[in-house]
């Protein structure tokens, strides 16, 4: 048994933890003997103190073996991971997948639920009518077999340790430390049991990487992680200022997506789905560079390949396909209005947190782990950074089945524009590339 309030007091004094100290707290955290109030006293030590590198790799390998590890050997060729560390109007995993899988890399991937102001892949893809996110292991390797691809809800037995910290650092303002959210996301990600693993490490208003710097250090950190335990990892840091492309919310998002996959998705989600999913078909080996991932990317959407895996995918997990060729498929919005500009020149910025914030008010985010979605609410942005505007005209259509959200939603959204008499320069979307 070990010693909590010892191991407490020698974070609190800026001591390095020892690994039976780290390991032992995981294990009672994972079994509950340790109280809530001594395991949020550590986390608040490790905020303020920090840990180094080997206790970093310590924390994240004992989360890892907190619990189940994903057996994917079944299943032929070198599957990759993708992971956002979260923004607005970030749909790539639903443009990245199905081009990676067209090139023939399996992917077999776990995704989450959205909190707050950044949304989650198992709620975008639960808009489409009938989709299934939660499959047997059976019915999982069938899909990644058949249709290249299948994307499931986290089970509750990947890295049990990671859940319940996860949930104290929220309540408890200790959640922003770099060891402790490298070490959640890579414990999670290597539980998964994929080869290789592309992360795409967001910075700016719209994430929890406020600067480039610590954006950077985080990817840095987590390839290490990865690297050490095996894997090839390679970290992507992209611009999260304002939201990726035009549609923020559950189904407008998948709508999106899907145009994206024809070949008409906005420039900067068809920019990021290229730069990330040519990393992924490289780190499978079916290219000798990223570049020529790129260049394959490119001909699966092109060749509609990409597409067709979408629709095999999602009627492989019991949804309706035809939503590829007719949005009137998803459910449709009661209310709608437009947010307009409130000066003339140029678009300057949207804030990305306050889009979250805006769409969430729209119902189409949780507040809380319990509140229901509504998954046609959400807002298109007309206007982004750089373009032209007129006072007055319109910068954003907004969508809701509640008046009262519509006009929550609208408030928030007209303060996130910001207006300039010169036209701004173009934002870089690619801001580094770490391996
Ligand atoms: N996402 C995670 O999974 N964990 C963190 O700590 C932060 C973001």
């Amino acid at each position: 048994m070990i010693d909590m309030v010892s191991i407490i007091e020698k974070k609190k004094a800026g001591q390095a933890l020892a690994d039976e100290e780290i390991r032992g707290f995981v294990a009672g955290v994972t079994d509950g003997s340790i109280p809530d109030y001594q395991t949020s006293a550590l986390l608040m030590a490790i905020c303020f103190q920090g840990m180094d590198r080997r206790e970093t790799f310590c924390l994240t390998d004992a989360m890892l073996h907190s619990g189940q590890t994903m057996d994917l050997h079944e299943i032929k060729g070198i599957k990759v991971d993708k992971h956002s560390t979260g923004g607005v109007g970030d749909k790539t995993t639903l443009i990245v997948a199905p081009i990676a899988a067209a090139c023939g890399v399996p992917i077999a991937k776990m995704s989450g639920r959205g909190l707050g102001f950044t949304g989650g892949t198992i709620d975008k893809l639960e808009s489409i009518p009938g989709f299934r996110v939660q499959l047997t292991p059976e019915e999982f390797l069938e899909t990644v077999e058949t249709a290249g691809m299948s994307v499931v809800g986290q089970t509750h037995d990947v890295a049990p340790a990671d859940k319940k910290l996860y949930a104290l650092r929220d309540v408890t303002g200790t959640v922003n430390n770099i060891s402790l959210i490298a070490s959640s996301i890579m414990s999670k990600k290597l539980a998964s049991g994929s080869d290789a693993i592309v992360l795409d490490v967001k910075c700016g208003q719209g994430s929890f990487n406020k600067t480039q710097k610590a954006a950077e250090d985080l990817g840095r950190l987590m390839v290490d992680i990865g690297t050490d335990a095996g894997k090839k990892v390679v970290a992507v840091v992209t611009d999260m200022d304002q939201p990726l492309g035009d549609a923020v919310g559950n189904s407008l998002e998948v709508i999106e997506a899907i145009d994206t996959l024809k070949g008409k998705g906005p420039r900067d989600m068809t920019e990021l789905a290229l730069t990330l999913s040519g990393y992924m078909i490289y780190c499978g080996q079916k290219a000798s560079s990223p570049e020529e991932g790129r260049r394959k990317a490119e001909e699966a959407l092109t060749s509609g390949k990409a597409l067709d895996v979408f629709r095999r995918f999602v009627t492989m997990q019991g949804g309706n396909a035809a939503c590829v060729d007719d949005i009137g498929i998803f459910k449709q919005p009661l209310y709608k209005a437009e947010a307009k500009a409130s000066g003339s020149g140029y678009v300057a910025g949207i804030k990305a947190d306050s889009i979250g914030l805006a769409s969430q008010h729209l119902g189409a985010g949780r507040k809380t782990k319990e509140d229901a979605i509504d998954l046609s609410a959400g807002i298109l942005l007309l206007k982004k950074v750089g373009d032209p505007v007129e006072a007055g005209e319109p910068v954003a259509v907004l969508f809701s089945d509640d008046e009262e959200k519509l006009a929550a939603g609208l408030a928030e959204a007209g303060s996130a524009y910001t207006f300039c008499a010169e036209k701004p320069e173009t934002p870089v979307l690619i801001k580094e590339i770490i391996e």
